[in-house]
């Protein structure tokens, strides 16, 4: 079935539609309101944050032709606000440096710099992946932001700021995109699933969001999975329960199961539990990832002491059922917070090396091992 790709159909195309980062916007559209542009900019931070729309949208406002001295908002209409949307604008250079990372990708833009743009007020310079450009390419680069003709201006945008030099990041205005936090991650997908017209439960949309990791990206493609697969019935409302299989979420039940093994010290089973998992095909690094998830639910629910209120509010942010919160809660409740750190801390080493490990679900096995080692009441 065809996947609906949601995050390129509704790419924020204004800066008021950019969400959850909302200082960086306020930053950039009073710049460009008053006019004070600088010739280099520099977005970084994790994946799927915006960084790259942003750009587009700034390269808009730059040179958009309806645009009024005091407003920030690109019109969206006129000839140059359109190329850019359309992605053919002479007067917008993408460059994606995981790609053209090269010296010679470098001395072309360097060449093609002095050139006055073909229609706009700006030449709009956006490198993507700017960390990985080559040592050479990259100090070409410095020598460009060094002297910058006046209608140039840079946008680099990084996921790897710590692999940038030095030299190039002191150059530029720097803004650091975060991810969105669970509440603005569900917001965005609400309004993305109403104007699809597709119904699915609040729930749903926490799930989808909470295996997102905080980037809008990985969340809205998620949710066009879930969509995809729940149109053959267009008028039912998508559940979370739903969701669990189309995500290939592991099933909290199993989860729940491990943590009782390794709560009662049940060694052998908890290790031949893993060998079935593996059987059945579940991902383990899912599932060791699942794992965690889990108990670092409950890792926060030991720590907060948790009245009603806290409790209500930590289940709705947790994807679990309230049969699952109040397994979880009385699982939690026989460890001591000592114990369920370094469990957790077990299943994140481990989970780091199921890739290269030999037999994949060795080291959930040496996990499982010490943690029961590590759990119950001694
Ligand atoms: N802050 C945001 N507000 C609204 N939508 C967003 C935001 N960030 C990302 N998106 C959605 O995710 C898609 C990808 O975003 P974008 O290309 O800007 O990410 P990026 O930060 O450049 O990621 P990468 O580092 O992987 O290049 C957009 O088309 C949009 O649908
Ligand atoms: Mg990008
Ligand atoms: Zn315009």
């Amino acid at each position: 079935m065809e996947n609906l790709v949601l995050y390129r159909k509704y790419r924020p195309q204004l800066f008021s539609e950019v969400a959850g980062q909302d200082h960086i916007i306020q930053t950039l559209s009073n710049s460009i309101k008053s006019g004070h542009v600088s010739h280099a900019y520099l977005f970084s931070g994790t994946r799927g944050c915006g960084k790259t729309t942003t750009a587009r949208i700034m390269a808009k406002a730059l040179n958009c032709l309806n645009r009024k001295d005091g407003d920030a908002e690109p019109c969206g209409k006129c000839s140059s606000c359109l190329e850019i949307a359309g992605g053919n604008s002479m007067d917008l250079i993408e460059i994606d440096a995981a790609s053209h990372r090269g010296i010679d990708d470098i001395r072309e833009l360097r060449d093609g710099i002095k050139y006055v743009p073909a229609k706009s007020k700006y030449k709009v310079f956006i490198i993507d992946e700017c960390h990985q450009l080559s040592k050479d390419a990259a100090n070409a680069l410095l020598k460009t932001l060094e002297e910058p003709p006046s209608h140039a201006i840079f946008i680099l945008a990084t996921t790897e700021l710590h692999k940038m030099l030095p030299t190039i990041i002191s150059r530029c205005q720097r803004f650091d995109f975060r991810k969105l936090r669970l509440d603005e991650l569900v917001a965005r997908l609400k309004d993305l699933a109403k104007r699809e017209n597709v119904k699915i439960e609040k729930a749903a949309l926490e799930l989808v969001a909470l295996n997102a990791g905080g980037s809008v990206r990985d969340a809205e493609s998620l949710l066009g999975q879930v969509i995809s697969f729940g149109s053959k019935e267009r008028e039912r409302e998508i559940k979370a329960g739903d969701i669990r299989d189309i995500l290939g979420i592991v099933e909290i039940k199993l989860v729940g199961d491990l943590i009782d093994l390794i709560k009662d010290k049940k060694t052998a089973e908890a290790v031949s539990f893993i060998g079935r998992v593996s059987d059945r095909g579940y991902d383990l690094q899912e599932f060791a990832k699942s794992t965690i998830g889990y108990l670092r639910q409950g890792l926060i629910m030991a720590l907060s002491g948790l009245n009603d209120s806290e409790s209500a509010s930590l289940l709705s942010a947790s994807g679990l059922t309230p049969e699952e919160f109040a397994r979880l809660k009385q699982q939690t409740a026989g460890l001591k917070i000592d114990q369920l750190k370094k469990v957790i801390e077990l299943f994140l080493a481990a989970q780091e090396k199921i890739r290269y490990s030999p037999i994949p679900q060795l080291p959930l096995e040496l996990a499982v091992i010490e943690s029961c080692q590590n759990s119950g009441q001694n």
